[in-house]
This record gives C-alpha cells, sequence and structure tokens, in this order.
C-alpha cells in the first residue's frame, strides 16, 4: 500500500510574522499518523520553520533548487546540498510555473531531478498539461514527455525515489479543480507507462495532485485509487484548512 502525501506550497507567500502565525495554527493541528506531511515555504523562512516546526511531523522541502548538487558559483540559486543542510528532506522540480515563467526545460529538470537525488533529496517532479493543451487532447503526450526524460535517466526506480506530482496548469491557482475523475484519469495513465516499464516500481510510486486543492474537494480526489495524496498551494497557507485536507488523506482507506 502506497502511503498519501500532503505537500503544501507556500510559493512566494509570507512574511517572518505572517508565517510565525502559520506555524503556531499548524502545530495546533491533529496530523493523521499514516500520511506523509510536507510545507515547501520559501527558501528564506526554512530555518524558522524548522525551529517553530520542532518535533512535528510535518517535514520540510524546498520549492526550488539549483541543477549543480554541491555549492558553486550560481548567484540567487540555493542547492539541494544547502536545503539539505538546512534541514529540507524533499524538493519540488519542474512545477508548472518555474518551467512557464523561468523556461525550465525538461532538461533543465531532469538536472535538478539528478541533483537532488543526489543530496539524498527526494524530488517531487511536477507534470501537468496547459488548457490549450488538453482541449488538443494532447494530456498523455505532454505528460509523458516530461516523464521520459526522467524515466530514460533514472528508470522508473529512480523516479520512485522521489514523488510525482500531476498538477493541470489550468487548475492552479484559478479554483478550476480537474474533477476526481479526470485527475483519476491521468494518474491512472501516469501509473499504466510507468508498469510497463516496471510494474513492481510503479506500484510503489506516490502520484499526488495539484490544482485547487481545498477541505471541501481534497475526499473527493484522495479516494481515487491512483490518487495518493495533493499538493496543496493557496489552501497550504491556511493552517486550519491545511490541516483539514491532511486529515482527508489520513481518512482514506
Ligand atoms: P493552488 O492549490 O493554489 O491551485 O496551487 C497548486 C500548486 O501550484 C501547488 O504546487
Amino acid at each position: 500500500m502506497r502511503r498519501p502525501l500532503v505537500a503544501g506550497n507556500w510559493k512566494m507567500y509570507g512574511t517572518r510574522h505572517s508565517i510565525d502565525e502559520l506555524l503556531s495554527g499548524l502545530n495546533a493541528q491533529q496530523w493523521p499518523e499514516q500520511v506523509d506531511l510536507l510545507i515547501a515555504p520559501p527558501a528564506l523562512y526554512i530555518q524558522q520553520c524548522r525551529e517553530a516546526l520542532g518535533q512535528s511531523p510535518v517535514r520540510l522541502a524546498g520549492q526550488s533548487c539549483a541543477w549543480q548538487a554541491e555549492s558553486g558559483a550560481l548567484t540567487g540559486e540555493v542547492s539541494p546540498a544547502q536545503l539539505r543542510d538546512a534541514g529540507c528532506e524533499y524538493v519540488l522540480v519542474g512545477h508548472s510555473e518555474r518551467r512557464s515563467l523561468f523556461g525550465e526545460t525538461d532538461e533543465v529538470v531532469c538536472r535538478k531531478f539528478a541533483a537532488a537525488l543526489a543530496c539524498g533529496l527526494r524530488p517531487i517532479l511536477c507534470v501537468g498539461e496547459t488548457q490549450q493543451q488538453r482541449d488538443a487532447n494532447e494530456t498523455a503526450e505532454v505528460v509523458g514527455r516530461q516523464l521520459q526524460v526522467i524515466l530514460e535517466r533514472f528508470g522508473v526506480a529512480g523516479l520512485a525515489q522521489g514523488v510525482v506530482a500531476y498538477e493541470p496548469v489550468w487548475a492552479i491557482g484559478t479554483g478550476l479543480t480537474a474533477s476526481p475523475e479526470q485527475a483519476q484519469e491521468v494518474h491512472a495513465m501516469i501509473r499504466a507507462r510507468l508498469a510497463l516499464l516496471d510494474d513492481e516500481q510503479a506500484q510503489r510510486v506516490q502520484i499526488v495532485y495539484g490544482g485547487s486543492v481545498k477541505a471541501e474537494n481534497a475526499s473527493a480526489l484522495f479516494s481515487m485509487p491512483d490518487i495518493d495524496g495533493g499538493l496543496v498551494g493557496g489552501a497550504s497557507l491556511n493552517a486550519d484548512e491545511f490541516g483539514a485536507i491532511a486529515r482527508a488523506a489520513g481518512q482514506v482507506q
């Protein structure tokens, strides 16, 4: 059985003060035991989160990382080794905002995935199609291409050291959620594609859904057979809402 995973991506939100409040709210939550929980704060505030979370089951993730594992002359970047040193266990790679706004290609995403693994971080590989690509019936092809570069280099076993996040671009920050059936269809397609290469490993890979996940739609999404939890943006900035989403993941059998 795969463990569900619920991750909060705080994106570029928060100040020291607002993050203190959010952390107090998180520390007041009842967390389900059987769910992997993590937050990805802005890098600047990882230390603050680490100190406030203490023994909490909520783990830390970076939102992105450099494509090089160790230190180097890369102004403005944060290396996977530095994220690890700061207490992170995971890092997002290939979020659609990084792909579309910062020009990250599949090659760059693959280098970041490799650098993360080399440092013992679990990369969360984000994949997903735009509205235009969905309308043109290209979802399988687009998502397949985004996975392919990682599979060619690392195989399914390498991918299984990380997590896959299916985040349809049209559902991110728009309030438009993929229906549980729409999301399940893509998750099942991803798993089937992995299973063709290595069925045993494919059954182990956590595939989480992202795109306007909220407390009110979480249960329906997480009860689908191939949806192993969520990558939550906006709703993760509210501790009670994030807590409710985590508990929804804990209630799914
Ligand atoms: P929203 O939950 O705000 O739609 O964001 C999803 C996302 O991008 C998580 O990485």
